[in-house]
């Protein structure tokens, strides 16, 4: 099939931005990818917002071949009983250790800041819930990446974000972080979640099983604390993997953004509730 054959139209439906009349903005994610007219719901958000925006965006939730969760964090799965209830019972995609109880511990304070949901009400409300720790096709040609190997020295645990393991609390190594991956004649369009695992391990990653990245979208988890130095080897990754398209959202910050911006010009699009993108 020619690259050019191939339609690959990507909505972000939640961001902390929103960009068109009457959409909503918020912390968190969503994005629908549609492969030559199947959709699949990357990330939830963490309200009704996804719901409303799609209706903006025209899009019917009904159609959706699943859903697919990037971790455990409430602003990326908060959403989800909104999007079964307006789409109907779907199957449903994430990893295992996404529904363990996760924390921000910022001094005395400590923040619930996992899935909030049980899993009995998952199941209950879901066409089916494969949870999975390996690499799984979740339509044709789009797969989740299963757990990311950590290989950099600069990407890594976040002082103040904890996962629940039995009854003790730790540091969260983010075992269920996946990314999405759209397997194109180009080279494979990669939707993170928060990037939790590190952007550039994601796409060395993803760089084993496809030849080359053709876009890159979603957070990069650039923002809230990230070192200069681990937002300057990024931006030296991508460059060096030369995306045809970046686009950083949620929680990728002003600052690396900005940097983007000014390193790579028009082949980034800073992402907002209401952008669609033909890739
Ligand atoms: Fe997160
Ligand atoms: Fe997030």
């Amino acid at each position: 099939m020619k690259g050019a054959e191939m339609e690959v139209k990507v909505i972000v439906l939640c961001d902390n931005l929103a960009g068109p009349p009457s959409f909503k903005g918020e912390h968190g994610l969503s994005v629908l990818v549609d492969v030559e007219g199947k959709s699949f719901l990357w990330d939830c958000g963490q309200s009704d917002a996804v719901v409303h925006n799609a209706r903006l965006a025209g899009v019917n939730l009904g159609k959706l071949e699943g859903v697919g969760i990037s971790h455990g964090h409430y602003d990326h799965a908060g959403g989800l009983m909104e999007v079964m209830s307006a789409s109907g019972p779907k199957k449903l995609f994430m990893h295992p250790k996404a529904l363990e109880p996760k924390f921000a511990i910022a001094g005395n304070v400590k923040r619930f800041i996992g899935i909030p949901f049980r899993k009995d009400a998952i199941e209950s409300v879901c066409a089916s819930v494969e949870l999975s720790s390996e690499a799984v096709e979740v339509m044709p040609g789009v797969r989740l990446t299963g757990e990311v190997p950590r290989v950099t020295d600069f990407e890594g645990f976040e002082a103040n974000l904890f996962h629940q393991v039995e009854d003790e609390v730790q540091p969260d190594s983010f075992i269920d972080d996946q990314s999405l991956v759209v397997d194109t004649p180009e080279g494979a369009i990669v939707l993170t979640g928060c990037a939790h695992s590190g952007l550039v391990n994601i796409l060395k990653h993803v760089l084993e099983s496809s030849g080359r990245i053709k876009a890159v979208i979603g957070g990069t988890h650039l923002g809230m604390g990230a070192s200069d130095r681990r937002i300057s080897a990024t931006l030296d990754f991508l460059e060096d993997v030369s995306p045809e398209k970046i686009v950083p959202c949620h929680c990728t910050g002003m600052n690396a953004t900005m940097q983007m911006t000014r390193r790579f010009k028009d082949r980034v699009t800073p992402g907002q509730a209401g952008l669609v993108l033909s890739l």
